[in-house]
């Protein structure tokens, strides 16, 4: 296990020693031309390296140089960002990430990076920010339920640089850390699994979580939910033995008067599909079933240390969906919140039945905007893959506001269609609502449908399906690990948030 921990030295490189000198090299635009590193001593001391492309520039690439004795320093490693017409806060991060694999292959734990090198001077803040996530994301571990080596080691990083004088380079640092530090979370809560990451615990966890914030957390037990009508949540929640719960967090950061922001995450922290049982291959990644709910409350601890000025309101809807002797059977019908009734035709469908009542209670917030999250239908996956986080919404603005927030994170999101055809679908034949679609195909657009027949009409809504993008992001982003959770959303509801203050 290991610690990664980042600090800021308003220093240059040059007055600096340590154990290991990172620096950064360029593609140069013209392909026959060798690459370029951008601290003029190490480029001389490296001269042949890159005029016979040992360092070619390429973005990711990470070259060590063992032992070199440099400058008062024991090893240097070079991390290319590729052109610099190309470069992006996204290509930072990502290279960010691969130098974080890098520091661990080389065992060096006291790292000295050159920021004074990563780019021109106008950027610097933006890009000190996605260094600093790319790097805090990649150093991310899930090994604690492994029996052996338990001591933690520490691997301090140095970010040097002159300009870290600067305020907007100071507060890009911090944003950084606190926005991977909040995603991080938000991956831990979904990598553990189902039987340690039960509905009262993902609850626990918040309130912990927030202790020390100026959030307020409350949890509602089962008997609370039942006097709060939430007869989707409930019925989702009777197949279990393990009580819901209703996962409340404020935050008022703002004039009491000013409308909520009000976030919505799925809370389902194991999904075997109920009387529709889910066929076993793969099974086991349904206790990542709660990631939207885990990235709206990583989401809401990130509002709440970076101050800002807005209200916010987050709610969680949590509970397994398991089957037993009083589980929810197909045909069932339930009564939601706002008292709309729905038949259960499919008992895997459930996650809808549990976000119906909490886009209920948001609604009565009088938010100006609710957002939801949720690992919501297998089709998402199916459109999209891991590559971007399909979003619902019938609002211009919002959507606008959304793709802003997205090429501010990195966070691909991409807008989905959400048509009156796929709230037909939809209808009931016993019940107001089916909770499965009467057509084939467009899954996700008909699960949004239904969600969006518990939202008040005039509130900007936008629903966001990370099923696809939640864990197992692959060999996509080198600052996630392949399988495992991706704390997805966070910095990108984050950005979203800014734009209501
Ligand atoms: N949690 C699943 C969706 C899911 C499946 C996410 C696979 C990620 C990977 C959800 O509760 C579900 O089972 N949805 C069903 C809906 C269907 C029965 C209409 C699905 O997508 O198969
Ligand atoms: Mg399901
Ligand atoms: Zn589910």
């Amino acid at each position: 296990m290991s610690v990664i921990q980042i600090h800021l030295h308003k220093k240059s490189i040059n007055d600096l020693n340590g154990q290991t000198l990172v620096v950064f090299s360029k593609a140069n635009a013209d392909k026959t031309k060798p690459a370029k590193i951008t601290h003029a001593e190490t480029s001389k001391a490296l001269d042949e390296a890159l005029a016979d492309k040992v360092v070619t520039g390429a973005a990711g690439e990470c070259i060590s140089f063992r032992e070199a004795r440099f400058l008062g320093f024991r090893n240097v490693i070079t991390v290319g960002l590729g052109s610099d017409a190309k470069l992006t806060a996204e290509v930072v991060r990502q290279a960010a990430g691969a130098l974080c694999k890098e520091i661990s292959a080389l065992k060096t734990q006291e790292v000295t990076v050159d920021l004074d090198g990563l780019t021109a001077k106008k950027d610097l803040a933006a890009y000190t920010q996605a260094l600093v996530e790319g790097l805090h994301l990649a150093g991310y571990t899930f090994d604690q339920l492994k029996s052996g080596e338990k001591k933690e080691k520490v691997v301090n990083i140095h970010l040097a640089s002159q300009a870290a004088k600067d305020k907007a380079v100071q507060a890009a640092f911090n944003q950084g850390i606190i926005l991977s530090a909040c995603a991080n979370f938000a991956k831990r809560l979904g990598d553990t699994p189902g039987n340690l990451m039960t509905p009262s615990i993902l609850a626990d966890e918040a309130i912990k979580a927030a202790k020390g914030t100026s959030l307020k957390v409350s949890a509602w037990d089962k008997k609370r939910i039942e006097k709060e009508r939430m007869g989707g949540l409930l019925g989702v929640a009777q197949g279990s033995s393990q009580e819901p719960r209703f996962i409340v967090m404020e935050y008022n950061g703002a004039a009491k008067s000013k409308a909520p922001v009000c976030f919505v995450g799925k809370g389902l922290t194991f999904d075997c599909g109920g009387i529709s049982i889910k066929p076993g291959a793969k099974m086991e990644e349904m206790k990542y079933d709660m990631c939207g709910g885990a990235a709206v409350i990583g989401t809401m601890l990130a509002i709440s240390q970076l101050k800002l000025k807005i209200n916010a309101i987050a709610f969680v809807p949590a509970t397994e969906n398991l089957v037993n002797g009083s589980a929810t059977k197909p045909g069932d019908v339930h009564t939601a919140r706002n008292g709309k009734t729905f038949e259960i035709n499919n008992t895997d469908a459930e996650g809808r039945l549990i976000l119906s009542d909490a886009l209920v209670y948001a609604s009565e917030q009088k938010p100006a905007v609710i957002v939801d999250a949720a690992t919501l239908t297998g089709a998402m996956v199916v459109a999209l893959g891991n590559v971007h986080t399909g979003f619902f919404t019938r609002n211009a603005g919002l959507k606008s506001k959304i793709e802003k927030a997205g090429a501010v994170s990195g966070e691909l999101v991409w807008n989905m269609p959400l048509t009156d055809a796929h709230v037909k679908d939809m209808k009931g034949t016993f019940a107001d609502l089916s909770n499965i679609s009467s057509a084939g195909g467009a899954g996700s657009a008909t699960a949004a449908a239904f969600l969006e027949q518990f939202v008040d009409a005039d509130i900007p809504w936008a629903h966001f399906d990370v099923a696809g993008t939640a864990w197992a992001c692959g060999n996509r982003l080198s600052y996630c690990s392949p399988k495992g959770a991706t704390g997805v959303m966070v910095r990108t509801f984050v950005e979203l948030a800014k734009q209501y203050a």
